[in-house]
């Protein structure tokens, strides 16, 4: 039994990623558990100052705690200007500090998203990918993306579309044995296991 946190990378309420997101947890394995964290908008912009050891702010606390507790991360995004939302890149700003010690150290992650655009998210992939390796997450090597997805849709919730149902579940497993291998993070400063 896994349970993973999801980011969802717009805000708006008919958003076709929020959409993904409800999908990928009504088909999640059974005995599975997923939940968005939902207060990405409350979260302020990183700021050093804000982030001093017990006295972070509260919905930092929740974030972090929402990740720690979960045995994986999953980030469902569209593309902004060919990089990745605001609210993704600052949630893993906060995430990934104290540095040594974030809770995305070793932390399995998968990477998923819809555009209408028909790049399929070429450089928000690559900007999230650079950013989880560099705070040592685990993830997912597969691009699960999609471009051109409103056609792919055409007015269905991803939740019902057989295309998509067969790529969740593959996420799904790519995922879950990511889990299974029992990732070690590695403390940069020692070089030993930080976990
Ligand atoms: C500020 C902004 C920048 C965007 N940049 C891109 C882009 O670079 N590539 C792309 O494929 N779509 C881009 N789009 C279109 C978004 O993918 C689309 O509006 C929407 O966010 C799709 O996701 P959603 O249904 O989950 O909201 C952009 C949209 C906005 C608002």
């Amino acid at each position: 039994m896994s349970n993973y946190v999801i980011f969802v990378g717009s805000l708006r309420k008919a958003s076709t990623n929020r959409q993904l997101a409800e999908a990928f947890i009504h088909h999640l394995p059974e005995g599975d558990t997923a939940a968005v964290f939902d207060r990405l908008r409350d979260v302020p912009f990183y700021d050093e100052d804000l982030d001093v050891p017990g006295q972070e702010p509260e919905i930092v606390r929740e974030l972090r705690a929402a990740v720690r507790d979960a045995d994986g991360l999953v980030i469902i995004t569209p593309e902004y200007n060919h990089t990745a939302p605001a609210v993704i890149t600052n949630a893993i700003d906060w995430c990934s500090r104290p540095m040594g010690s974030g809770v995305l150290m070793g932390k399995p992650s998968l990477v998923m998203g819809f555009t209408p655009g028909p790049r399929a998210l070429i450089g928000a992939i690559a900007v999230l990918r650079e950013a989880l390796v560099t705070v040592q997450a685990k993830t997912v090597p597969t691009d699960y993306t999609w471009g051109d997805a409103y056609p792919l849709l055409n007015g269905r919730h991803p939740k019902d579309v057989d295309e998509v149902v067969g790529i969740l579940h593959k996420a799904q497993s790519e995922l879950r044995a990511l889990v299974d291998a029992a990732p070690v993070a590695i403390d940069p400063r020692t070089g030993d296991a930080a976990n």
